[in-house]
C-alpha cells in the first residue's frame, strides 16, 4: 500500500515536472518568434501581454531609461547542459541585427570546472538561427579556453570581433579577431579571417598584466579604444603589428569609481555614446557615458544613475547584468538604441529604447558634467 502511494506521488512529480518544461519551452518559443515578426518586435505579439504590460517581456527597473522592452535571445542550442549562453555583442549589416553569442561551460556561483570552455556562435535576429563561429584555439594550458567577452564594429566588408582570451602565461591579452561581413550574409560557415594580439602601450603595461574590457570605437576607419576611463586613456591601434599606443590622455572627475568598459562606442549625433560598468564581487552596475568625437576625447556625458535593464527595483544580490554592444537601428518604425547584454552570465538578452529615450538620458549625463560656470 504504502509503495504504491510512493510510487504515485512519483509519477505525479515527473509530470509536474513535465508541465513545468512545456511551459518553459513554449515561452521560449513566443519569445523567439517575437523576433521572427520583421525580424524585430512587434508590439502586439501576444508575447508582450502576457505580463499584462503590453509594451514589454520582463520587469524593468524603475530607475532610467524607463519605458524600454528588454528581451531575450533564445539559449544556443547546445546539448550540454553545463554551457550558458550570455554577454551578446550586437552589430548591424544592411538594416539587419546579429549578434555574437558568449556560451560557456560555467555559471556564476556554482562550483567550476576548471578550464572553462568557451565557444561563441552569431545569432541572425531575422532568421532566429545560430551558427558557430570558428576561431583558432588558445593555449591548451590556460585556466580558460576560447575568445571571452567578444564586442564587436563593423567597417566596410569586415566585421571586427575584439575579445579576451588566456595566454600561455595565464594571462589576458586583448584580441582583434576579423570576419567577412559576407560570411555573415550567406548563411554558411563562419571562420575568422584573421586572429591579431594586440600589444598595449609598453608604458601602460607589462606581460604580466591581465588585459580585458577595452571598449572598442572607430575613428575614421581607425581601430580606437577605452583603455580606462579614469584617465580616460584612448589607445590607437596599428593593425599591422597589433600596438596600441596612447593617442590622448585626459584626466576625468567622473561620480563614479572603479569603471571599465562595457560595450562598444557609437557616433550619436557628433559624441560616442556607449555603456560602462563596475564590478562588486557578483554585482555589476551599467552607467551611460559619452565623450567628444575629436581629440582628444573628452568625457562630455555621464548618467550617474545605474541603469539596470531587465529587473526590477530593488535588486536582489547577487546579480550581474553585462553590457557587452550598443547599436543604432533605423527601421521605418523610428530610431531604436539596442543594448545587448548577459543576465547572470547565463542568458543572452537586448534592451530597446527609442532614440528619443536615448538623447534624453545623454542630455540629463551632460548637465551632470557641467562645471558651475559654464
Ligand atoms: C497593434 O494593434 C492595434 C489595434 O489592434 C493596431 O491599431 C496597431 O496598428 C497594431 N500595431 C502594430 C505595430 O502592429
Ligand atoms: C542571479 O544569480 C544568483 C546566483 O545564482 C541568484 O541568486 C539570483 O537570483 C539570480 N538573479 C536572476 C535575475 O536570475
Ligand atoms: C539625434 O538627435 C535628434 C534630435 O534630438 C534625435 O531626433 C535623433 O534621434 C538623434 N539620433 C540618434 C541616433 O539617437
Amino acid at each position: 500500500m504504502i509503495l504504491w502511494a510512493a510510487l504515485g506521488s512519483l509519477v505525479a512529480l515527473e509530470l509536474i515536472q513535465r508541465a513545468a518544461r512545456r511551459r518553459l519551452k513554449k515561452r521560449r518559443i513566443s519569445w523567439a518568434s517575437a523576433f521572427l515578426h520583421q525580424g524585430f518586435v512587434n508590439q502586439n505579439h501576444s508575447g508582450f501581454n502576457k505580463h499584462k504590460t503590453p509594451d514589454r517581456f520582463l520587469p524593468i527597473s524603475l530607475v532610467p531609461p524607463q519605458g524600454r522592452i528588454a528581451v531575450a535571445l533564445p539559449p544556443v542550442p547546445l546539448q550540454d547542459r553545463r554551457f550558458k549562453s550570455y554577454n551578446p555583442a550586437v552589430f548591424v549589416i544592411r538594416d539587419a541585427l546579429y549578434a555574437c553569442v558568449r556560451c560557456s561551460s560555467y555559471t556564476l556561483t556554482a562550483d567550476v570546472r576548471l578550464p572553462i570552455i568557451t565557444e561563441n556562435f552569431l545569432y541572425t535576429f531575422a532568421t532566429n538561427r545560430y551558427r558557430h563561429i570558428d576561431l583558432p584555439e588558445t593555449h591548451r594550458h590556460a585556466p580558460a579556453l576560447g575568445f571571452e567577452d567578444v564586442r564587436a564594429l563593423v567597417r566596410g566588408d569586415d566585421v571586427l570581433l575584439v575579445a579576451t582570451a588566456y595566454n600561455r602565461q595565464g594571462v589576458n591579452q586583448m584580441h582583434l579577431l576579423t570576419l567577412s561581413t559576407q560570411d555573415v550574409l550567406s548563411e554558411g560557415s563562419i571562420r575568422a579571417r584573421r586572429v591579431l594580439l594586440l600589444i598595449p602601450d609598453p608604458s601602460l603595461a607589462g606581460p604580466e598584466r591581465r588585459q580585458k574590457n577595452w571598449a572598442p570605437f572607430l575613428d575614421d576607419d581607425r581601430l580606437m579604444f577605452v583603455y580606462s576611463v579614469q584617465p580616460h586613456i584612448v589607445l590607437s591601434c596599428d593593425e599591422q603589428s597589433g600596438l596600441c599606443e596612447i593617442a590622448h590622455t585626459v584626466h576625468t572627475d567622473l561620480p563614479v569609481q572603479d569603471l571599465r568598459g562595457g560595450t562598444n562606442l557609437h557616433l550619436v549625433n557628433g559624441t560616442y555614446v556607449g555603456f560602462l560598468h563596475t564590478t562588486k564581487p557578483l554585482q555589476y552596475d551599467t552607467y551611460l557615458y559619452a565623450f567628444s568625437a575629436t581629440p582628444p576625447f573628452q568625457p562630455v556625458s555621464f548618467l550617474d544613475q545605474q541603469i539596470f535593464w531587465a529587473r526590477d527595483w530593488p535588486i536582489e544580490l547577487p546579480y550581474v547584468e553585462f553590457s557587452t554592444g550598443f547599436v543604432i537601428l533605423d527601421r521605418p518604425e523610428g530610431t531604436f538604441w539596442i543594448v545587448s547584454f548577459g543576465q547572470n552570465d547565463s542568458r543572452p538578452l537586448i534592451a530597446i529604447m527609442s532614440a528619443s529615450q536615448g538623447v534624453e538620458m545623454l542630455a540629463d549625463g551632460q548637465r551632470n558634467l557641467l562645471t558651475p560656470d559654464e
